[in-house]
């Protein structure tokens, strides 16, 4: 027996080797029934412990043990090790292969009109320009000479949100206007699609929140001619080369003269109707010009801003503008 136990290094070796050589997790079991198991050989020293004499027990079950625990360490990283390489692919990975289809889903009808919009206005040397949803009074409305008993800031339609300094909603992009000629000089070429919000209740045509596109154009020598010419290309990009625009006087605060654009196209009479509103606009305001520190008498400018939901309804003849919002995969599938 004592020879054996001194033999245990050789034991050791023995058992090293017949692990590594394992090449599958079944021979790699092989060699631990043969070591630990029942009838293995490390467990068959332990047996024998007993016919050493007393005092040798203690010394020779601990060298036993330590040995016992060093080949369970290196059974077990080995498995570990054939583990990893059994579940790896047989061949290795074919690069070349087609990737697999997975839906990958498509914009938002409204992204796409105003992307449309954007990329038409960008021909022609416009920049996109951005401003706060939550504005103030001064540039939603004092700074675009809005008075403060005019009925377009009636708490009906304005979300005021009961702070100190007036803070809103913004009702209309037309406050980034402000915003964007306090912030450089001109000329100022930008146009501006944001979200918007009005107090309406929600039905077929109306939402509480929804999307504008705004342009401001200010040079020496802007004409009444640049804006018809503008608003014409960019909604024949947009809506097909039959688009007819019809302009009528109007008001707003802010432009003087103002203009209201109507649109007719195969489109609208698809809807039922020859002509449709589409836009407002008109020649900026010298008002606007002073509250922004521009000179009136050297810059004049034009300016619009329509709804985009309202040309993405004409557009693809979509009848109830709540459908854009409900996210239902029936309705953007088909986008
Ligand atoms: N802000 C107007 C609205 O929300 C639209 C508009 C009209 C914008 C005339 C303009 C403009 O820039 O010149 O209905």
């Amino acid at each position: 027996m004592a020879d054996t136990v001194n033999d245990l290094e050789a034991l050791h070796g023995a058992a090293v080797e017949a692990i590594s050589a394992a090449s599958t997790l079944e021979q790699l079991q092989e060699v631990r029934v043969a070591y630990l198991g029942a009838k293995g050989k490390i467990t068959g020293l332990l047996k024998q412990l007993g016919k050493l004499p007393k005092e040798e027990r203690p010394e020779a079950g601990q060298r036993i043990n330590k040995v016992k625990a060093a080949v369970e360490i290196q059974l077990n990283e080995r498995r570990d090790v054939l583990e990893i390489e059994a579940s790896k692919p047989k061949n290795p990975s074919d690069f070349s292969l087609p990737g697999r289809r997975l839906a990958t889903g498509s914009v938002h009808p409204l992204t796409q009109v105003t992307e449309d919009i954007v990329r038409s206005f960008r021909r022609l040397g416009f920049a996109v320009a951005a401003g706060p949803e939550i504005e103030d009074d001064y540039h939603c409305f004092d700074a675009l000479n809005t008075p403060a008993d005019h009925p377009a800031r009636d708490t009906q339609d304005t979300f005021y949100l009961g702070t100190k300094d007036r803070q809103l909603l913004r009702t209309h992009t037309s406050s980034v206007q402000i915003r964007a000629m306090k912030d450089q000089e001109p000329p100022v070429r930008i146009v501006v699609p944001g979200r918007v919000y009005r107090r309406d209740s929600a039905d077929a045509t109306h939402n509480p929140t929804f999307n504008q596109i705004e342009g401001l154009y200010v040079d020496r020598g802007v004409t009444v001619g640049d804006l018809k010419g503008t608003v014409e290309f960019v909604f024949r990009e947009l809506l097909g080369k039959e688009v007819k625009l019809r302009f009528r006087p109007h008001y707003f605060s802010y432009t003087e003269p103002s203009l209201e654009i109507d649109f007719s196209s195969p489109l609208t009479r698809k809807m039922g109707k020859e002509w449709l509103e589409i836009a407002g606009c008109g020649m900026v305001h010298p008002k606007v010009f002073e509250n922004v520190g521009y000179d009136p008498e050297v810059w004049s400018g034009w300016a619009f801003g329509f709804g985009i939901e309202r040309i993405a309804m004409i557009r693809y003849g979509i009848n109830d503008i709540r459908l854009f919002y409900e996210n239902d995969m029936r309705f953007l599938n088909q986008f």
